[in-house]
């Protein structure tokens, strides 16, 4: 199976998912790196791997859909089959979506349908909930939506900062993405009714 990662920022997410198919840990193929954003370090990372990496700038096209239009035609190059985004900042089109019907992953930095947003952890953190954590899910239109294939906890300590309880998520984050990635590739997740099953 061959998957294109699609990030925005600073791509710690990708970087874990790179290092966990040197180490064998995700059997797929990650076959190219796309960003919104010429300077995201995702990009850095992928290039350091010796990984294709695209930029495609929105200020290119005239709205959402011609953009996501460019990006699959780019995506079609590299035979693509499924789909991971990884702080990827923007909101797919209905076209993308339809190009790839239940074969797009995302990360949230919190227990869906709690806190969604760009804003997750602060979120969390500010509400003083004493349980937070990460969840991995199917991409539909609605943000932050879609089958949730994994949810996995973590405890808001009273001595928590915001820095300590965004550490803490993110090393979850780098944890259980490559393993929900590996099972989605081995098609060990089936998704039906609206809900992802691990089988
Ligand atoms: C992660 O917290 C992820 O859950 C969210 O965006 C952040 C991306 O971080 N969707 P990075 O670019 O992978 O470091």
């Amino acid at each position: 199976m061959n998957f294109a990662v699609l990030a925005s920022g600073r791509g710690s997410n990708l970087q874990a998912i790179i290092e966990a198919i040197k180490a064998g840990k995700i059997k797929a193929d990650l076959k190219v790196v796309v960003s919104d954003k010429k300077d995201a370090y995702a990009l850095e990372h992928a290039r350091q791997a010796g990984i294709p990496d695209v930029f495609i700038s929105p200020k290119d096209f005239q709205d959402r859909e011609s953009f996501d239009r460019a990006v699959v035609e780019r995506l079609r190059e590299f035979n693509i089959d499924f789909v991971v985004l990884a702080g990827y900042m923007r909101l797919l089109s209905g076209y993308f979506i339809g190009q790839y019907p239940n074969k797009i992953l995302n990360i949230h930095p919190s227990l869906l349908p709690d806190f969604k947003g760009a804003h997750a952890i602060k979120d969390a953190f500010e509400h003083s909930v004493a349980v937070t954590g990460v969840t991995v899910h199917i991409v539909v239109e609605e943000m932050d939506a879609g089958p949730i294939i994994k949810q996995e906890s973590l405890p808001i300590e009273p001595h928590d900062t915001l820095e300590s309880l965004e550490e803490k998520i993110h090393k979850l984050e780098h944890r259980i993405y490559p393993e929900v990635i590996d099972l989605f590739a081995r098609g060990h997740v089936e998704i039906g009714n609206g809900k992802a099953i691990d089988l």
